[in-house]
């Protein structure tokens, strides 16, 4: 037998019609907030990620799923691609190929797949899925601006209360500006020194080329060290602080909560000045339910001819249908047809066919039987799909051109003409 691969999952009904109901909501709320869809090729030259998201981060040194390509063409031979790992360096590198700052303030969002060879465990995959949104644009545009921190921020509040998710936490950061980081950067390596020796190797490394990195290490013999070294919050000058300051005072205004973690540095290296991720407590180890932040020098350093300051999110879809689950049966937002057209007797398939067709065109969600079904049989059919009402089609019911419709809940059977069954069944 052939399986999906490790890390790869098939989303079956009914957890499909809880997937469709967030994108639903999703869509909606995006919608309020004035943001459009953008959808980018789900792989891309492997130089972006490692350019954009930074050759020393997990996702880029051990996670990605490259290969080299074999084309036929003597320009693709060799050429070598990823599976995108997340779609941030995507929009950015869209946005440079298309002049998206011809449009000033760009608010995008996405929902899509997005690949990482991570260890699979629960709310971990290897193809995920990923709800995400950036706004970037020319600083004369605003796109630096505080207000945009917040409003993404309180745009992802509303986004899980609609949702009905509750008690998440959202933690806040600065991790600073570019030249905040490398003051902090410096800090971090002097601090290092004395104690690297007694790291991992992958901090070895880290505390070389990339210090920041070290604070994602996981290895629990390492971590009484990284609680010792400096924090990001005593190296933001002072517009850095005042930003900051000015996203926590809107989100105080508007009513989001926040708690401050100067701990939290993401994953990947492109971001600047606010930082965050919602957690949820449902969600066990896996419990960020969503990451984000500004990345205010990617599109420089991706080749944009002029600066384009962002901000945005990604929410794991995987793990927020999750944090619904834990609260309501997938049953309880899968609609089940509304009802069951029964053919009954030799020949009747056309006539069902036809009544089905006109119903469906109103809107009326129909499945359809068989005339080799005996009336029990489609009853059984239909009580097991949930329909509401079964309509049976038979030679009487054609020549009369009036229909049984039953209630198979309470019982109750009407007699209902051609002309007002999708009206009688939509009521
Ligand atoms: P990220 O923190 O790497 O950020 O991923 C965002 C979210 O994707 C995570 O919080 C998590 O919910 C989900 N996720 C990540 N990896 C997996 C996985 N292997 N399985 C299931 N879910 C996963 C980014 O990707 C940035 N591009 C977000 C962003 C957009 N920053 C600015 N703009």
């Amino acid at each position: 037998m052939i399986k999906a691969t490790r890390g790869t999952r098939d989303l079956l009904p009914p957890e499909t019609a809880q997937w469709n109901f967030v994108e639903a909501a999703v869509r909606d709320v995006f919608r309020a907030y004035n943001f459009q869809e953008i959808r980018t090729p789900i792989f891309e030259a492997t130089e972006l990620f490692a350019r954009g998201v930074g050759g020393e981060t997990d996702v880029v040194s051990k996670e990605m799923f490259t290969w080299e390509d074999k084309g036929r063409a003597e320009s693709d031979k060799g050429q070598s691609l990823t599976l995108r790992p997340e779609n941030t360096a995507g929009v950015v590198r869209a946005y440079i190929e298309h002049k998206l700052w011809d449009r000033g303030l760009n608010k995008l969002y996405y929902i899509g797949p997005q690949f990482r060879r991570e260890r699979p465990q629960k709310g971990r995959y290897r193809q995920f899925y990923q709800i995400g949104a950036e706004v970037i644009g020319p600083a004369s545009a605003g796109s630096e601006s505080p207000a945009r921190d917040a409003e993404v921020l309180t745009m992802l509040a509303e986004l899980l209360d609609r949702l009905g998710i509750e008690n998440w936490i959202l933690e806040l950061n600065s991790v600073g500006s570019a030249g905040d980081r490398a003051r902090f950067n410096d800090a971090l390596r002097t601090a290092l020194e004395p104690v690297v020796g007694q790291m991992c190797g992958d901090c070895q490394r880290r505390a070389v080329t990339n210090p920041l990195r070290v604070f994602d290490c996981k290895v629990p013999a390492d971590q009484p060290i990284i609680e010792k070294l400096p924090r990001i919050s005593h190296f933001l000058d002072e517009a850095s602080r005042q930003h900051f300051d000015a996203v926590q005072a809107i989100l105080t205004k508007v009513g989001v909560r926040f708690t401050l973690n100067d701990r939290l540095v993401r994953g990947l290296d492109y971001y600047t000045r606010t930082a965050f991720e919602f957690t949820h407590g449902a969600l066990g180890a896996q419990n960020a339910i969503l990451g984000g932040g500004r990345y205010d020098g990617l599109a420089e350093l991706l080749g944009s001819p002029q600066a384009a300051p962002g901000i945005g999110f990604a929410i794991g879809e995987d793990r927020l249908v999750m944090s619904l689950q834990a609260k309501a049966e997938p049953a309880s937002i899968q609609s089940n047809p509304a009802v069951y057209v029964a053919p009954l007797g030799e020949g009747m398939n056309g006539e069902a066919a036809r009544l089905a067709r006109e119903l469906r065109r109103h809107d009326v969600a129909v499945e359809l039987g068989d005339e080799g079904f005996r009336l029990k049989k489609s009853f059984e059919a239909a009580t097991r799909i949930g329909a509401k009402y079964i309509l049976i089609v038979g030679e009487n019911e054609v020549k009369a051109d009036v229909f049984t419709l039953k209630n198979l809940a309470t019982g109750e059977q009407v007699s209902v003409g051609r002309a007002e069954l999708a009206q009688r069944l939509k009521a």
